[in-house]
């Protein structure tokens, strides 16, 4: 059995997860790892319609909605993710299960339903690292994106309940980035944290 290893960046919009993840493939490269990564929602058919609704600003029921984000799993677990963790590959995934637990937990379900759910069907991540940052810090680094932000009062409430969820999860998988630091220290502490929780680095 030579599984690889499953890494989830999880965290609210704007907290950096995504300008970690080149950073980190990289370092595990040069430690001689073969790396795969990945994002959710995907690029596959559910994950457009899921973009499609989004820029639409479609108001799905929160069932529906965690649905949607579970049938788009379904298929990148399926596609990518398994068959790379079976040929021994590092994955590297731009969120994962716990997103679901957050963003559809905020929106009124029960999270602890949506974890067990998620841990009892999907492949559980060797570890899922959360980027902590606080609400309005996060939507002022979307903002500057320049992303157009409407609602952003709402957005923020909504993103505050998120971060509740984030912070209550009680995985033993999970670790916690200070993610308000400087790009190269958070960089820094990711790489910390994959040599002490797996020793892949
Ligand atoms: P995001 O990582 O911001 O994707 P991109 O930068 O490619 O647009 O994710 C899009 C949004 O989807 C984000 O606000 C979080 C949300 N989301 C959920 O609500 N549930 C989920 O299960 C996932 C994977 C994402």
């Amino acid at each position: 059995m030579n599984r690889g290893r499953l890494i989830a960046l999880e965290g609210l919009d704007g907290c950096g997860k995504s300008t970690q993840l080149e950073p980190l493939a990289e370092a595990l490269r040069a430690a001689g790892h073969d790396v795969v990564t990945t994002h959710e929602p995907t690029d596959g058919a559910h994950g457009r319609r899921i973009r499609e609704m989004a820029r639409a600003r479609a108001a799905l029921e929160p069932a529906e909605e965690l649905r949607w984000f579970v049938e788009d799993r379904r298929e990148h677990v399926a596609q990518v993710i398994a068959p790379a963790l079976a040929a021994g590959r590092v994955v590297l995934t731009d969120r994962y299960t716990l997103s679901s637990v957050a963003y559809q937990g905020a929106r009124g379900l029960d999270w602890r339903e949506i974890l067990a759910e998620s841990e009892a069907e999907f492949p559980l991540p060797d570890l899922a690292l959360i980027f902590e940052i606080a609400p309005d810090v996060g939507l002022a680094r979307v903002r500057a994106r320049g992303a157009p932000l409407e609602h952003a009062f709402e957005r923020e409430e909504f993103l505050a309940k998120v971060a509740r969820i984030f912070r209550a999860l009680p995985c033993a998988y999970v670790a916690r980035i200070d993610a308000a630091a400087p790009p190269d220290a958070v960089a820094a502490a990711v790489r910390d944290c994959v040599r002490e929780r797996l020793a892949l680095l």
